[in-house]
């Protein structure tokens, strides 16, 4: 055996024990990279070939937008970490009346657990950014229902209470030491805050690049928002300098939550995305930066590194989303912001594979992607640790 083979058999050795160890902690979030799994559309695949398709991936961490029982039971005994969402819908019942929320937790969570892995409620979407002031009041009461259920139950270590917020909850996010959450939710964003850092949620960002850049072209270099080759971005108060869009977007949001006095409080990217295919007046949206975007944006997760402000806190992020969703409604973007298609093909090649493949489907992409999750805190013990052995094999 040379050296070369002995260091790549060392090297997958080690990368699957690495993997081993990180399965036994009980995270809600497990690695870096996590997917959404929206189910607007009649023509998807079923739930029990999703999950063949991410375990085939490699993605464990899921999001869900409802607590739909056929996915609840497609999902068990797959090891994929579940967050299960509470619809808007329900956010004034579950409010209302603890007894309602108890009930919804009862059959909608621990009903399937500990089989199905639900790690997380999601209570509402984008609620605070909407401007439904009845749901917005109704928020805070319906976190703090659901979380007492939980507890209740004794699982209050085992699945964690979250809300997404849209970008629509700031006031101002550039440079990005600069932005502070609107004055007209702050009423509402404060107590909920307060609420979460008690109980040791973070603060759940749905962060999209596509959005700024196609609502400002003029000036928004799109490889900033790409993750491609660019001058960037300099923040003058904090001396920062930004290479790339959803960076800045994350730290935005740290400003934000230090502003408002919570310094302390982590940031998971609950959606971000880029669509393939749209109207006429969005023209960003083709197959090629789609791919750019989910390609480079891949490599930046599997880096396992924190921003320029936080560096400490390594960027987590769902990507929006499995399918695309042939149902949704508004612009045609918002259904073409899939990585796979309905036959469970790829939508183009950012290294993952699909239930059949496809023309754009190739393995060589994997690979590099393979390599670029190397790079991560492990990755120093594996060279030291063969670097070491190889020693041993030269002195034999
Ligand atoms: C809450 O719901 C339960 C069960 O539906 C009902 O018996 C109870 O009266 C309700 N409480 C309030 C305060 O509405």
């Amino acid at each position: 055996m040379n050296s070369h083979h002995h260091h790549q058999f060392l090297f997958m050795f080690l990368l699957f024990f690495a993997q081993k160890i990180e399965l036994l902690t009980t995270e809600a979030f497990t690695g870096t990279y996590g997917i959404n799994y929206g189910r607007i559309a009649d023509n998807i695949p079923s739930p029990d070939e999703v999950a063949t398709l991410l375990r085939a991936a490699k993605i464990r961490n899921v999001r869900i937008y409802d607590a739909d029982h056929s996915v609840l039971t497609a999902f068990s005994g797959t090891g994929l970490q579940l967050v299960v969402g509470l619809p808007n819908g329900y956010l004034k019942e579950m409010s209302a009346n603890a007894s309602h929320a108890m009930t919804w937790v009862t059959e909608n969570i621990q009903a399937f657990l500990p089989k199905t892995s639900i790690c997380g409620i999601a209570v509402g979407n984008e609620v605070l950014g909407g401007g439904d002031d009845e749901l917005m009041e109704a928020l805070l009461g319906a976190v703090k229902n659901v979380y007492n259920a939980i507890n209740k139950l004794g699982l209050a270590d085992v699945v964690q209470i979250t809300t997404s917020h849209s970008q629509a909850v700031f006031a101002n996010s550039y440079p990005p030491s600069s932005c502070i959450f609107r004055e007209n939710i702050a009423q509402y964003m404060k107590p909920l805050l307060e609420f979460f850092s008690q109980i040791g949620s973070p603060f759940c960002l749905n962060a999209y690049p596509f959005l700024a850049y196609m609502s400002n072209p003029e000036d928004i270099d799109i490889n900033y928002a790409l993750f491609q080759k660019t001058k960037g971005i300099y923040d003058t108060k904090t001396d920062l300098h930004y290479d790339n869009m959803l960076d800045a977007q994350i730290d935005a949001t740290y400003a934000a939550l230090e502003d408002a006095g919570f310094k302390k409080m982590e940031v998971i990217v609950t959606e971000t995305g880029w669509a393939s295919r749209g109207d006429d007046n969005e023209a960003a949206a083709t197959v090629n930066n789609a791919r750019t975007y989910n390609y480079n944006l891949r490599k930046r997760l599997a880096k396992k590194k924190g921003t320029p402000l936080r560096p400490k806190f390594v960027v987590k992020a769902y990507i929006f989303a499995i399918f695309n969703e042939n149902l949704k409604p508004g612009p045609t973007s918002e259904r073409n912001f899939g990585l796979f298609k309905p036959d469970g093909s790829i939508s183009y090649d950012i290294g993952f594979h699909g239930l059949k493949s496809s023309s754009a489907d190739s393995s060589l992409l994997s690979l590099k992607v393979v390599r670029a999750q190397g790079l991560s805190k492990s990755y120093i013990l594996i060279l030291t640790i063969s670097a070491a052995a190889s020693l041993l094999f030269l002195k034999q």
